[in-house]
């Protein structure tokens, strides 16, 4: 039985019209709540790293860019919030997959924590040398969120960054949208800010 609480084929025909989509409740509360819980368990558990940007080789730490830390769900998959994420996650690939014919292959995901104050500045998810990053997924933790603690993702809806929607990281809220087309960043966040962040691939067609 899926997790998902919406409409799969109403999601997809949004996705293949604007390239984005933002759900609220997208997945039970429990289920939310769990993996919150185990998010805040590694974390005083010590162990989340530092974000860095870039790819694996050319990474550095760039704190002027963003200022969370994360740790990567193959970490904990063993989990049980996880793997009932994982494959929560994996009935929206294949959907994607029937419906759009994205070839996705794999999610890639980490627990982020923003500290207050934390923030991360307008970027798009698609390495310059690497385009196996196809769709993102970013799925809040944060029960209750107030209006006035910042943190929204501002998603810039066309590549010239004219016009935006901001979301609010309110637990249960997933947003999806194509990874080499939306501009986004992450405004500061006045309180802890949680939440798991991931990317569909596809098979890497790297350039030599
Ligand atoms: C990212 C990102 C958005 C968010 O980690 O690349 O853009 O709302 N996260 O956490
Ligand atoms: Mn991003």
């Amino acid at each position: 039985m899926s997790a998902l609480q919406f409409d799969l084929d109403a999601v997809l025909d949004t996705l293949a019209d604007k390239g984005w989509v933002v759900i609220p409740h997208a997945l039970p509360a429990e289920l939310v709540q769990q993996l919150r819980d185990t998010c805040l368990q590694v974390w005083d558990a010590g162990r989340f790293h530092e974000a860095a940007t870039g790819r694996a080789g050319g990474q550095a730490r760039r704190a002027e860019i963003r200022s969370d830390s994360v740790l990567w769900l193959d970490q904990v998959a063993a989990e049980p919030a996880v793997l009932a994420y994982n494959a929560a996650m994996d009935d929206i690939m294949h959907a994607v997959n029937r419906g759009l014919y994205l070839g996705l292959a794999e999610l890639e995901s980490h627990f982020a924590v923003y500290p207050a104050g934390a923030f991360y500045k307008k970027h798009l998810d698609r390495f310059r040398d690497d385009d196996a990053r196809t769709l993102t997924t970013v799925f809040y933790l944060n029960e209750g969120w107030p209006q006035d603690a910042g943190g929204e993702i501002r998603l810039y809806l066309d590549l010239d960054c004219q016009s935006h929607i901001d979301v609010t990281p309110e637990a249960g809220t997933l947003v999806l949208f194509l990874s080499d087309r939306f501009w986004h960043e992450v405004l500061p966040a006045r309180q802890q800010r949680l939440s798991v962040t991931g990317w569909y691939r596809r098979r890497s067609e790297r350039l030599l």
